[in-house]
């Protein structure tokens, strides 16, 4: 029986055509606000989707409305073939928007091979200007490396390059506003991000820095001037400083949650569909598709979960209701 062409309506009537696809839960850092504190557990290989598997379920994803796709990790440049599989992604028909989200470690390394596979916007990690506190943050000595593979993304013509920050109270906070004033230098998108406290990681205790706090040290550099929205934007609320090449955006899925317009789904790196972010809610994709299921059984798969979407997740977030791992889920 043949999919008909329809599309993944929830409950609440939200449109989900955006799925975010962890191809690894494996990383190259070991950032203070994703990691877990203990050793954790590592997917085995035969766990994890293979990449016609993933391209089997991303084509089903296509005839039921999926029109843009980002891949996350882990860090997904640390998977073997990445970039082929990139290749693979942005010759199936019907997509209009792929995108990566990278530490940016190994972006000069791999800057070529993106473009190539017809990548033309990356998000990139990076908290920090400071070495000493780079390394602090992800455990490993490398903002030169990331500063270069910026750069390379650069030169090569990526266009938007979105910089994610994470703003870490006592970590980062004393840093926030030279991050936001490389926008009057670079054609970059700042994005700083209210941390979410997701499974057990090294920085739960905190108090998180939110977007209100983060908003008014920035305004130290000047008025923020509201940008308007496109049709297919995320999230992030966007601003721009006057005389500035680059923009501003902020990510308060904590203090003003987007739940009413979230149009994600995310498929795990041990094939699971989760619908939510937020919400240990999972339907396995991977047993019904390794039983040699039809494409039609497996769309149901993707519907069970459409149902499954809450409608928002709780104001506030309790660390001990979220299991899963940020690694795991990709962000
Ligand atoms: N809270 C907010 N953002 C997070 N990220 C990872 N863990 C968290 C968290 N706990 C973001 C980082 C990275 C992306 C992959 O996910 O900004 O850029
Ligand atoms: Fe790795 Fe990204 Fe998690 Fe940092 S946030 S440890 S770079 S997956």
């Amino acid at each position: 029986m043949e999919i008909k062409n329809t599309h993944l309506i929830d409950r609440y009537k939200r449109n989900l055509n955006y799925l975010r696809i962890s191809i690894t839960d494996r990383c190259n850092l070991r950032c203070l606000y994703c990691r877990p504190s203990g050793a954790g557990y590592k997917l085995k290989h035969r766990e994890i989707l293979r990449y016609e598997e993933i391209l089997r379920i991303t084509r089903i994803g296509i005839r039921l409305g999926i029109s843009k796709i980002r891949i996350t990790g882990g860090e997904p440049l640390v998977r073997k073939d990445c970039c082929e599989f990139l290749g693979a992604l942005t010759r199936l028909r019907g997509l209009n928007d792929i995108s990566l989200t990278t530490n940016g470690v190994l972006l000069t390394d791999y800057i070529d091979p993106i473009a190539a596979a017809g990548i033309k916007r990356l998000n990139i990690s990076l908290d920090t200007l400071d070495r000493n506190k780079y390394k602090e943050i992800t455990g490993v000595d490398a903002f030169e490396r990331v500063w270069q593979g910026i750069e390379a993304a650069r030169t090569k013509g990526i266009d938007p390059i979105k910089i994610n920050v994470v703003a870490l109270n006592g970590i980062n906070d004393d840093e926030l506003t030279d991050l936001a004033a490389l926008s009057f230098q670079y054609p970059f998108h700042i994005r700083f991000i209210e941390y979410m406290p997701i499974g057990h990681t090294r920085l739960c205790d905190k108090a998180p820095l939110l977007y209100p706090q983060i908003r008014s040290r920035l305004e130290r550099l000047g008025e923020l001037l509201p940008v308007a929205r496109a049709p297919h934007d995320g999230p992030a609320m966007r601003y721009k400083f006057k005389g500035a090449i680059g923009e501003i955006g902020f990510i308060s899925a904590v203090s003003r949650h987007f739940c009413n317009e979230c149009n994600r789904l995310r498929l795990t790196a041990d094939g699971r569909i989760r619908p939510c972010l937020l919400a240990d809610i999972h339907e396995d994709i991977k047993t019904p598709l390794r039983a040699g299921r039809l494409d039609t059984e497996l769309a149901d798969v993707f519907f069970r979960a459409v149902k499954r979407k809450p409608f928002q997740h709780p104001v506030k977030l309790d660390p001990n209701a979220i299991n899963g791992e940020m690694v795991r889920i990709g962000g």
